[in-house]
């Protein structure tokens, strides 16, 4: 096939002006084979055709390989990474130790049965292994492939503990997209079109004390993030945790934290409520939890979590949910994180962020650990730095609720050179502007 025929054959597959413009880029390198170029074309056109779309603009990058903090694309360029699967990478994409333990893993068993029924040592070892690193009251582990069911388990936990009905979260929070989690995420805008969604759920004001005041009785269960992650890092106040904390024990009330993406170092302790002295009835795991694979976990103590086993038996079921693979995957990347003691990094990493990012074009900046938000005047003046930053080799993104700010919460291996050279190419996109 000659270069005419990839070109045409590139134009009647209906490609956008960008995608032609991003052909022709990869099609100029010399180096590159015939066979790849039109691999490239098909995959971002099969990408768009078959992959079920979620927003009329996605990212659409071609990673072709993930190592540590950096990512490359398929034209080979590389790219800090400063998103990290949103916090999943937290000790680095593709960590040697992972890989081994998941190719053993496979070596035994994959899924060999629903959960809960026979005793995997994956399961088993990583529960404990998470018992041993949370306070004695969150003992037992409920496994699930997302963050998403993680919380829909949860809000059965506390309906089935408490007999009661009414779930209370927060505005800007974000909990995942399936109809329970949909029912409490914090923005009317993204829950609108799916109605009737849950009934008897209130979202009250984040970090106020007023709104505590409507906790009461009839509420089984507070769901809120530690930290709020897409409202734009927003931390409370200790103050207000603990009389949040406080407010549940009063009323019979679970208080759910999920920390979804604030637990394993990112906040600077291994979990985030640490920071505010308290201890929640449930917590709720996902994202870094799997080492880079599917997993979510609510754990709560075991005289709550048996519930689930009596009327009705099965009170909560799954396949996949705690997946062995997943599972070992999981373990080593926790024990990477603990031996290498990265966690002790974390500040003087966030600092060295916050000293260097100084310039006239950032409004704010809102950080708590490895996990930023760099807030501009708009939405716009945020994208356009956005999209100077991956052309210059940074890979960031925004927030759901949160567009003017512009997302740090890159693998917490990522060095301070790495940080150097990132905030140099941030500055650069600001003055560039
Ligand atoms: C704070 C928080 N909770 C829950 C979820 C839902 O997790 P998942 O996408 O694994 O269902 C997310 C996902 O981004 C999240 O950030």
């Amino acid at each position: 096939m000659n270069r005419e025929i990839v070109i045409f054959s590139c134009l009647t597959i209906h490609v956008s002006r960008l995608q032609i413009r991003e052909f022709l880029c990869v099609f100029a390198q010399p180096l590159r084979s015939l066979r790849e170029i039109i691999f490239f074309v098909n995959e971002r056109e099969l990408f768009l055709k078959h992959i079920a779309q979620t927003s009329p603009s996605p990212l659409a990058f071609e990673i072709t390989k993930a190592e540590g903090c950096l990512l490359y694309d398929i034209k080979g360029k590389e790219y800090i990474d400063l998103i990290g699967g949103i916090s999943v990478a937290n000790i680095g994409h593709r960590h040697p130790k992972v890989i081994e333990a998941i190719k053993q893993q496979l070596d035994a068993y994959m899924h060999v049965m629903v959960y809960g029924e026979f005793i995997e040592s994956p399961q088993v070892q990583y529960a404990k292994l998470l018992a041993d690193n949370l306070p004695a009251s969150l003992n037992s582990v409920y496994f699930t492939n997302s963050g998403a069911e993680a919380i829909e388990g949860s809000m059965k936990l506390a309906k089935r503990i408490t007999n009661k009905t009414q779930i209370i979260a927060f505005k800007n929070s974000y909990h995942g997209s399936t109809q329970g989690a949909l029912s409490i995420i914090g923005d009317e805008y993204w829950r609108n079109s799916f109605r009737p969604l849950l009934p008897d759920v209130l979202h009250l004001e984040y970090n106020s004390f007023e709104s505590l005041n409507e906790i009461s009785e009839r509420t089984a269960c507070v769901i809120t993030e530690t930290v709020q992650a897409e409202g734009g890092i927003i931390v409370p106040s200790k103050e207000w945790m603990q009389a949040l904390r406080k407010k549940c024990l009063g009323t019979g009330t679970l208080l759910i934290l999920d920390e979804i993406q604030a637990g394993f170092g990112r906040t600077g302790k291994l979990w985030g409520f640490e920071n505010f002295e308290i201890i929640p009835d449930v917590l709720i795991l996902g994202k870094a939890l799997g080492g880079g694979l599917p997993l979510g976990a609510f754990i709560a103590d075991k005289k709550l979590m048996d519930a689930f086993t009596e009327n009705p038996v099965l009170g909560h079921i799954t396949t996949f949910g705690g997946h062995p693979v997943c599972c070992a995957a999981g373990i080593a990347a926790m024990r990477v994180l603990l031996e290498e003691k990265i966690i002790d990094s974390i500040k003087a990493k966030e600092e060295l962020f916050r000293s260097l990012l100084v310039h006239k074009k950032i409004t704010k900046i809102r950080s708590f650990g490895l996990w930023m938000a760099i807030e501009f005047d708009s939405f716009e003046t945020n994208k356009k730095i956005i999209d100077a930053c991956i052309n210059l080799g940074v890979m960031t993104d925004w927030f759901l609720f949160a567009p003017k700010s512009l997302r740090i919460s890159p693998p917490l291996i990522i060095s301070e050179e790495q940080i150097k050279k990132v905030c140099n190419i941030i500055l650069q996109a600001c003055n560039n502007l």
